[in-house]
């Protein structure tokens, strides 16, 4: 039998212990397709005398994570702990400037440092592997590291944070109030009690940023990811949304124009036609949707987060290292990923769905129609005129002709100025074939 490679594993929660339990549980497989045993040596966390539901008496117990990855009977480092700084990235950095591999499902931190941890990596004759920082259980990295490899990629998009997708599948099935649901998905463990992250879109954007760079050989650019939440959603939003044959999704979408130059990231609900695969995605599910030119497009599609998937993709990138693939980390060598500039999302052409609380009284649908005119923006369809959420409000809400987003912009800021706006107007776009 082939020589071990002996892991450091630093985070004992979710995910560390998930990936304790699968190493255990199927190891037969595992050496068998690794080609050699793998072993955990040593371990860190915070607390030393937490209980975790497994037996940690065969590892070593390390308390200063950052210098497991100095032990000469390591291999590799897998990081469980999470944050974008901090301990994790020091363990980071000390593995691969040290030579070893380190795997980890870290999306926040490979969307701020993925760059420079390549690049330490590749220095160092050993890698970074983050299969399970994107859409957990989805074999997506490497289905487009190695599987579309031969493609160029125009497009990629998908539902990446599973908390916000169980939101408005649930919104959809019950027509409850945002605030509702979100309250029974942390109840049920579906949301954090912070929950920030997840319905401002944050998360997903970590992810979004991470796939761009993979799918189109950019530089990481997590700050050029223009991010909104599903906070401001409301129930008449998902009912007009279904009249007119859409659901609406949480989405990150990037795409590149290649003769520009540039390149639109962007997370934000979306209307997607129910016939399209993403809008029967439901609950806490992840999906991805890659248009490469030769393979057309692909969807990859399973859980997103939770101890079982997301252990299964850490283990797949241990698995990866024990058969010794070093590939490039984000698809080819660092040096040939470019600089992009950042796409001006204002001269983007589709179709918008506008949602605006006004004063009911006459006169106002009027204004907004006048408003609409100088800002040359089309109306399609007038949905309906809700009832408010008060006595003397009402709730318009409408799609638009094709037309650049700018003029919808325009048409958003002027009216937000009205006094018969009460509440600030809310815009969807459509996602577009
Ligand atoms: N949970 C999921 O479904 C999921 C899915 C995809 C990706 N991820 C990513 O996986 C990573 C781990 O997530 P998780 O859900 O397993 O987190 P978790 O349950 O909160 O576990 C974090 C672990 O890190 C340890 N830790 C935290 N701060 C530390 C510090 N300053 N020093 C030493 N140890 C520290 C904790 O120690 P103690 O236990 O002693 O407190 C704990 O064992 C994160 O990057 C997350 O984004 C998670």
């Amino acid at each position: 039998m082939n020589k071990p490679l002996n892991i450091a594993l630093a985070g004992l929660g979710t995910v560390g212990v998930g990936v304790i339990q699968l190493l255990h549980e199927n190891e037969d497989i595992i050496t068998k397709r690794a080609g050699r045993p793998i072993r955990i040596t040593s371990v860190s966390a915070r607390d030393r005398n937490k209980d975790r539901g497994v037996d940690l008496s065969n590892y070593r117990w390390v308390d200063d994570m950052s210098a497991m990855a100095g032990a000469d009977d390591i291999d590799i480092v897998v990081e469980l702990v999470g944050g974008s700084d901090g301990p994790a990235l020091s363990l980071a950095r000390s593995a691969l400037s040290a030579g070893k591999s380190l795997v980890t499902a870290n999306k926040a931190m490979v969307a701020h440092h993925g760059f420079e941890l390549a690049q330490l990596g590749e220095g160092n004759e050993c890698t970074l592997k983050y299969e399970a920082a994107v859409a957990g259980a989805i074999p997506i990295i490497k289905g487009l590291r190695d599987g579309a490899a031969g493609n160029r990629i125009d497009r990629v998009y998908g539902i990446l944070n599973g908390t916000c997708n169980y939101i408005l599948s649930a919104m959809e099935s019950d027509s409850s109030d945002f605030a509702d649901v979100l309250s029974a998905a942390q109840a049920r463990g579906y949301a954090e009690a912070d929950p920030s992250f997840d319905i401002d879109g944050v998360d997903a954007a970590h992810k979004l940023a991470i796939l761009a760079s993979l799918c189109f050989g950019t530089k990481i650019n997590f700050e050029a990811v223009e991010t909104y939440g599903i906070r401001g959603l409301m129930a008449p939003d998902i009912r007009q949304a279904a009249v007119l044959g859409y659901n609406i999704r949480l989405l990150g979408l990037a795409e590149v124009d290649n003769d520009k130059q540039a390149l639109f990231q962007r997370v934000q609900p979306y209307l997607v036609k129910r016939d399209h695969p993403l809008a029967n995605v439901i609950g806490p599910t992840n999906a991805v949707v890659a248009e490469g030119n030769y393979s057309g497009r692909l969807l990859f599609q399973g859980a997103g987060a939770g101890d079982k998937p997301t252990a299964s993709a850490v283990v797949a990138d241990i698995i990866d290292l024990a058969r010794g693939d070093k590939g490039a980390v984000f698809g080819m060598p660092c040096e040939q990923l470019r600089e992009i500039i950042v796409a001006q999302s204002g001269d983007r052409i589709g179709k918008s769905y506008i949602r605006i609380m006004v004063a009911d009284k006459p006169g106002v649908l009027a204004e907004i129609a006048a408003v609409m005119r100088d800002a040359n923006v089309s109306i399609e369809s007038l949905i309906q005129q809700d009832a408010g959420q008060k006595d003397g409000e009402a709730l318009i809400a409408m799609v638009t002709h094709n037309g650049p987003e700018s003029a919808i912009t325009q048409t958003i800021e002027t009216l937000s100025n009205s006094d018969n706006m009460v509440d600030d107007p809310m815009v969807m776009h459509i996602l577009g074939d």
